[in-house]
C-alpha cells in the first residue's frame, strides 16, 4: 500500500477495537480495515464476497438510481428494487388525471407493459481505485495552489482516458478526506431502465410528509423496475428490440425474518455528510444556515399546499417538487433540533480542546495548528456574512419557479450568438428540444399559484436581509412597488413575453432576432442582474473561503489521525459506492419514549383515517387485513411486519438502498432516518441515529397479495 495516508489509517485501525454502527467505508478498504470487526458482529461473509474485482461480488448488485438513489437487482433479469420516493418522478411523469399511477399504483402484467424512462439511468461500479500517488507525479511542491490544481486535473484525465481505453466504461475521480486522498471509479452506466411496478401512495407514500422522517413507520416505500441492455448484454438507449440485463450479481431474497441484535449492512451511495467540521462551521450550519432555509421552505409548502389540495393537475404536475421541498424542510428542522439537544458544538470544541492538547507535545505541529484554529474563527466569521445572503438565494429566489425557468435562457441566448458567430453547427438541430422544453414549461405551470410563491419569496428576501446584503436590482424593483410584491409578481406574469405562451412561441420561432428581446425581458433582467451581483460580489470570495478551508481541513484530518487515535476516521460521504454496518435495533430518543424494532400491518390499521390523505387505506388492504391472508410474509406471530430500525449510518442517497443480512441476503430497502438522528450527517450518536427499513416481507406481500404481480416473484431467489 503505497499510500501512506492510508497506512496511518490501518494503523489505526489494529489499535481501534470496534467500528460498528458509525462510518460509511469504503468497499475496496473492507479486507484491510473492516473484516475482523464485521465478522465479530456476526457477519458471515468475507470481504471478498462483498467487493472483488476477480470475481462476482455483491457490489455487482448493487447500482446508483438515477444520479441521486440506490438500487439493487433482484433477479437474473434485471429486475430492479428501490424506493417508491426514488421513482417518484417517473411514476408521476407516467400518470395522467384519467391514468393517475400515482394514486391507483401501477403494475406491468408481463415485460410489454413495462414504461420506458427517458433520462434515467442506473450506474455499477465495475472497480475503484486509489490515485493519489499517480496524480501528483509531476507536481512539484513549489507550484501555486492553482498550478497543483490544473496539474491535478490534467494528470487526472490521462488515468481516466487510459484506465476505460478500448471499453464502454466511463471513469471519474474524486478526492476524500479533504484530498488526502484521491480513488478512481470505473463504472458501466445502463441507459433503458422501466417502469415495471409501484404501489399506490396509500401503501408507496403511506404517512406523507407527515411521518416523513419519523418513527413509527409504516410507509411502503418501494418501487420496481428493469434494466434493459443491447442484445450483447451492454448498455444501450431505449429500443424495442432491448433485452432484459444479464447481471452479474443479483441478490438473494431472505423472508425469515430478522430480529433486535441481528447483523446488518446496508450498501449504496451516500451523498453527502460533514462529520469532521470544525465547531464554528457546525455552528454556522446549525444557527445561522438552517433556521433560515427551513423558515423559506415553510412558507412555499403552506402556498403549494393550498393550491395543489383545491386541483387534481396541479397536485399531480408539482407533486414531486412538493415532495422533494418538505423532505428537506423537515430534514434541516430535525439536524438543528438535534444538534442543539446534543450540544454538538460544545462536544466539538471539547475535541478541539483535547486535540490541542495532544498536539502540545510536537512544538513545529502545535505552532502549527493553534494558528490553523485561530485561522477557522476568523474565515468562519467571514463566511457568516456571505451564508445567509447564499441561503436567501438557494432556497428564496431559486425557491421562485419562474426564477429557475429564467436561467434556461441564459445558455440559449449564448448558444444563438455562437451560431451566429458561425461557431455552433448543431445548433438548429438541438434548438428543437431546448424550444420543445421551454413551452413545455407552460404546459404544467399554476400561474396563479406561481404568482403568490414569487411575492412570498421576494417579500422573504426583502423583509430577511439586511439593505447591504441585498441584490441591489431587487431592492430597488421593490422600493419602486413600495414593497408590495405581490404586484411585482403579477406584473411580472403579466409583461413578461417568457411567461406568455404565444409570446414566447414567436420568440423562439424565431431565435437568432430575439436574443435582444430576451436580453431584456423582465424575468431575465431580473435573473440576469440577480447573478451578476452573486458573481462579482458574493462567490469570488466564497470560492476563495472554500478553497482555502479545504486546505485546512486536509491538514486538520491529517492531525486528527496522527494525535487522535482512539477513533475511526472513515471518509465523508460525496456519492460514490460505500458500506456501513450495525444492527437491527430499538432506541430511547427522549425521556420516557422507548422506539420498538419493528412496526406492522396493525400500526397502518391504527393510523387509518379516511378524512386524512396521508392516511387512506384502500378496501382491498383492509380486507386482507381482516382475511389475514398473509401467507409466507408473516411473522412468527402472525403478523406483518412494515419496517425495521437499526443503527447503520446512512444519509441522502442511500434511499433504496439493500439492507442485507449477515449473509448478504436482502431483509429489507432502506428509505429514512429516524427524526432524532438526522444530525448524524454532521455528528453520529448511537443512541438516537437510526435508519429505517422497509421490511421486504411487507414488499413481497403487497406485490403478490396486494397488486396480484405474483408473476414477478418466480423470477426472485427467496430463501424461506
Ligand atoms: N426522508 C426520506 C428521504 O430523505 C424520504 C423522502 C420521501 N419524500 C417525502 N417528501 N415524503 O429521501
Ligand atoms: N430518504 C433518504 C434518501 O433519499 C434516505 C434517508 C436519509 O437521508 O438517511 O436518500
Amino acid at each position: 500500500m503505497k499510500n501512506s495516508f492510508i497506512a496511518i489509517a490501518l494503523l489505526i485501525s489494529t489499535s481501534f477495537s470496534s467500528f460498528a454502527d458509525e462510518g460509511m467505508w469504503l468497499p475496496y478498504l473492507l479486507k484491510q480495515l473492516n473484516e475482523k470487526d464485521m465478522k465479530k458482529n456476526g457477519c458471515k461473509l468475507s470481504a471478498e464476497d462483498i467487493y472483488s474485482i476477480n470475481k462476482s461480488s455483491l457490489k455487482d448488485a448493487i447500482v446508483q438510481f438515477g444520479g441521486g438513489c440506490t438500487g439493487e437487482i433482484i433477479s437474473d433479469q434485471g429486475l430492479l428494487l428501490t424506493n417508491h420516493h426514488c421513482g417518484y418522478g417517473q411514476i408521476a411523469n407516467h400518470s395522467t388525471v384519467e391514468k393517475d399511477y400515482l394514486t391507483n399504483g401501477f403494475w406491468a402484467m408481463n415485460k410489454s407493459e413495462e414504461l420506458p424512462n427517458p433520462g434515467l439511468t442506473a450506474m455499477f461500479i465495475i472497480r475503484m481505485e486509489d490515485v493519489t500517488e499517480r496524480l501528483s507525479k509531476n507536481v512539484p511542491t513549489y507550484f501555486t495552489a492553482t498550478q497543483k490544481d490544473s496539474a491535478l486535473k490534467s494528470n487526472m484525465k490521462l488515468i481516466e482516458a487510459e484506465a476505460v481505453k478500448g471499453t464502454h466504461y466511463e471513469a471519474f475521480t474524486r478526492p476524500f478526506y479533504y484530498g488526502n486522498m484521491y480513488i478512481m471509479f470505473i463504472t458501466e452506466t445502463f441507459t433503458d431502465v422501466r417502469l415495471v411496478g409501484a404501489p399506490p401512495s396509500f401503501i408507496g407514500k403511506f404517512g406523507g410528509d407527515t411521518d416523513n422522517w419519523m418513527w413509527p413507520r409504516h410507509t411502503g416505500d418501494f418501487s420496481i423496475f428493469r434494466i434493459y441492455a443491447g442484445k450483447d448484454n451492454k448498455p444501450a438507449d431505449y429500443s424495442k428490440d432491448n433485452v432484459p440485463y444479464v447481471p452479474r450479481k443479483s441478490l438473494k431474497i431472505n423472508i425469515k425474518g430478522t430480529e433486535e441484535g441481528d447483523f446488518t449492512m446496508v450498501y449504496g451511495f451516500p451523498g453527502r455528510t460533514q462529520e469532521y467540521l470544525f465547531s464554528d462551521g457546525v455552528d454556522m450550519l446549525m444557527s445561522k444556515s438552517d433556521p433560515v432555509k427551513v423558515d423559506l421552505r415553510e412558507k412555499r409548502l403552506e402556498i403549494m399546499d393550498k393550491y395543489m389540495k383545491a386541483d387534481d393537475q396541479t397536485r399531480i404536475n408539482y407533486a414531486a417538487n412538493y415532495a422533494s421541498v418538505a423532505n428537506y424542510w423537515k430534514k434541516w428542522l430535525g439536524e438543528m433540533t438535534g444538534l442543539k439537544a446534543s450540544n454538538a458544538v460544545e462536544k466539538k470544541k471539547a475535541w478541539e480542546k483535547q486535540f490541542l492538547e495532544q498536539v502540545a507535545s510536537n512544538a513545529e505541529d502545535s505552532k502549527k495548528f493553534n494558528e490553523l484554529f485561530d485561522e477557522y474563527h476568523k474565515l468562519y466569521e467571514e463566511y457568516t456574512k456571505y451564508t445567509r445572503q447564499l441561503d436567501f438565494l438557494s432556497e428564496g429566489l431559486y425557491g421562485i419557479n419562474a426564477f429557475i425557468y429564467a436561467r434556461n435562457y441564459e445558455k440559449v441566448i449564448n448558444d444563438t450568438k455562437d451560431f451566429k458567430a458561425g461557431k455552433n453547427e448543431n445548433f438548429k438541430k438541438n434548438f428543437e428540444k431546448t424550444k420543445a422544453s421551454l413551452l413545455g414549461f407552460h404546459k404544467t405551470i399554476n400561474r396563479e399559484m406561481d404568482i403568490k410563491l414569487m411575492a412570498a419569496m421576494l417579500d422573504a428576501y426583502d423583509k430577511g436581509l439586511s439593505k447591504g446584503e441585498k441584490v441591489p436590482y431587487i431592492d430597488s424593483l421593490i422600493v419602486a412597488h413600495e414593497g408590495n410584491t405581490e404586484r411585482i409578481a403579477k406584473d411580472m406574469y403579466a409583461n413578461s413575453a417568457l411567461l406568455n405562451k404565444d409570446k414566447l412561441q414567436k420568440i423562439v420561432d424565431d431565435i437568432e432576432n430575439n436574443i435582444e428581446t430576451i436580453s431584456k425581458d423582465p424575468l431575465y433582467v431580473l435573473y440576469s442582474k440577480t447573478m451578476a451581483y452573486f458573481n462579482v460580489q458574493v462567490r469570488p470570495y466564497t470560492s476563495k473561503l472554500d478553497q482555502r478551508l479545504n486546505e485546512m481541513y486536509k491538514e486538520y484530518i491529517a492531525g486528527q489521525m496522527k494525535y487522535m487515535k482512539n477513533k475511526s476516521y472513515y471518509p465523508d460521504a460525496n456519492s460514490t459506492l460505500r458500506l456501513t454496518y450495525g444492527k437491527v435495533k430499538g432506541s430511547e430518543p427522549k425521556d420516557g419514549i422507548v422506539y420498538k424494532h419493528y412496526t406492522t400491518l396493525d400500526g397502518i390499521m391504527e393510523k387509518e383515517n379516511p378524512v386524512i390523505d396521508d392516511y387512506i387505506v384502500f378496501p382491498k388492504l383492509k380486507e386482507l387485513y381482516a382475511k389475514k391472508d398473509y401467507g409466507q410474509y408473516a411473522d412468527k406471530n402472525g403478523k406483518i411486519r412494515v419496517a425495521f430500525i437499526g443503527t447503520n449510518h446512512t444519509t441522502g442517497g442511500n434511499s433504496g438502498s439493500p439492507v442485507l443480512n449477515a449473509k448478504g441476503e436482502l431483509i429489507g430497502t432502506n428509505f429514512d432516518r429516524a427524526w432524532e438522528g438526522t444530525m448524524s450527517d454532521v455528528m453520529y450518536n448511537p443512541d438516537i441515529c437510526r435508519n429505517i427499513t422497509l421490511d421486504v416481507r411487507y414488499t413481497l406481500f403487497i406485490i403478490d397479495k396486494y397488486a396480484g404481480a405474483g408473476y414477478l416473484l418466480n423470477e426472485m431467489k427467496i430463501v424461506k
